[in-house]
């Protein structure tokens, strides 16, 4: 198929097209940069084999993108380009509501004007809020609790109502749980700007040496061991499992959303452990306050994603500890 990426020279979008690439699939790449290194598409050609069309783009701004679109005719559309940090949300809600929701409808609007009518969204686990069930199911209630998680959600509600004016329409947005690792060909990955927010590229900078010591969180949370409990995710099993909402979207009509975890929890402590395995070092850590707003256990429940796409998480912690530190230890930055 014929298929764009808007975000495709991010994290999960590169590795995403790395999967359609090697699927057979035509790509084009729509990506403003701001949060991607421009040596991404290339580098996704030199795994794959072959390369995705490439577009400077800007979801907020059709111009930049509506000739390239309909010369493209693509019959489906992955849509990655967002701003993603919550403590940034928080700060700048305007910016996120403007980028993620007002640059989504403007998408969506161009999208309808080609008769594209295939769309998977990256929507994340954040919509659901502190969870009052665990592990949490795909119909659990959705109460974001920060302007990042309710620019997700809302983008939800947009594809919701858009399918309901427009029958044809075949909607997927994946909400996904904690994504970490890299391509085991170490030459894509996480590439975070500044300070990393997210666990697991600051402890890949902590093994490198480029941080002194990691900062837990907090150890007084109701689980195993007191710190926070995540279903991290392989980013190769969250690549295939977006080859799986789109095949899903070629055999019905109308949006749905499915959780994207693999149903298997980890604490903070447990995934030092691991990546100490991985990079065959000591992670030095100290425990500190709680980080505002964090919950306490975050855990998929996946069996919609396998009864619904077939698709089912496969890669470990291990798995994902390996190949984020093979990524991290080849970097410079
Ligand atoms: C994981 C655990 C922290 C850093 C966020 C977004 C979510 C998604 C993924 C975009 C928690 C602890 C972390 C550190 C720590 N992003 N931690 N020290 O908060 O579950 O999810 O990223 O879609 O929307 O909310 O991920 O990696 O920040 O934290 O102790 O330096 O690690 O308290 O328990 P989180 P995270």
């Amino acid at each position: 198929m014929r298929v764009a990426v808007t975000g495709g020279a991010g994290f999960i979008g590169s590795h995403t097209v790395v999967a359609l690439l090697e699927a057979g699939h035509d790509v084009l790449i729509l990506d403003n940069f701001d949060n991607a290194e421009r040596d991404v598409p290339d580098r996704v050609a030199g795994i794959a084999g072959r390369g995705a069309e490439l577009v400077e783009a800007d979801v907020t701004d059709p111009a930049t993108y509506r000739a390239p679109l309909a010369v493209f005719q693509p019959q489906a559309l992955i849509h990655f380009a967002g701003l993603k940090a919550v403590g940034e949300a928080v700060e700048n809600p305007l910016e996120y509501y403007r980028v993620n929701v007002a640059g989504s409808v403007t998408l969506f609007q161009e999208m309808a004007k080609i008769a594209c009518n295939r769309l998977v969204f990256s929507s994340s686990a954040t919509v659901y809020g502190d969870p009052d069930q665990l592990p949490i199911p795909d119909e659990h209630t959705t109460r974001p609790t920060n302007p990042y998680g309710q620019s997700k959600r809302m983008v939800e509600q947009v594809i919701e109502d858009w399918a309901r004016a427009h029958p044809a329409l075949s909607a997927i947005a994946l909400r996904y749980f904690n994504p970490v690792g890299a391509h085991p060909s170490a030459r894509i990955g996480e590439a975070p700007q500044g300070v990393p927010n997210n666990l697991m590229p600051y402890v890949a900078q902590v093994a490198q040496g480029r941080r002194d010591q990691l900062s837990v969180f907090g150890n007084d949370y109701d689980t195993p061991d007191g710190t926070g409990v995540r279903d991290y995710i392989h980013v190769m099993d969250l690549a295939e499992a977006h080859l799986a909402a789109l095949a899903l979207t070629g055999t019905g009509t109308g949006a749905e959303a499915i959780n994207v975890g693999t149903g298997q929890g980890y604490s903070v402590l447990d995934m030092v452990r691991s990546f100490e395995a991985a990079c065959g070092k000591e992670i030095p850590y100290v425990i500190t306050d709680r980080r505002p707003g964090d919950i306490a256990t975050s855990l998929a429940d996946p069996t919609l994603a396998e009864n619904r796409m077939g698709w089912r998480a496969s890669r470990t912690l291990d798995d994902m500890c390996r190949d984020a530190w093979a990524w991290q230890r080849g970097r410079n930055t």
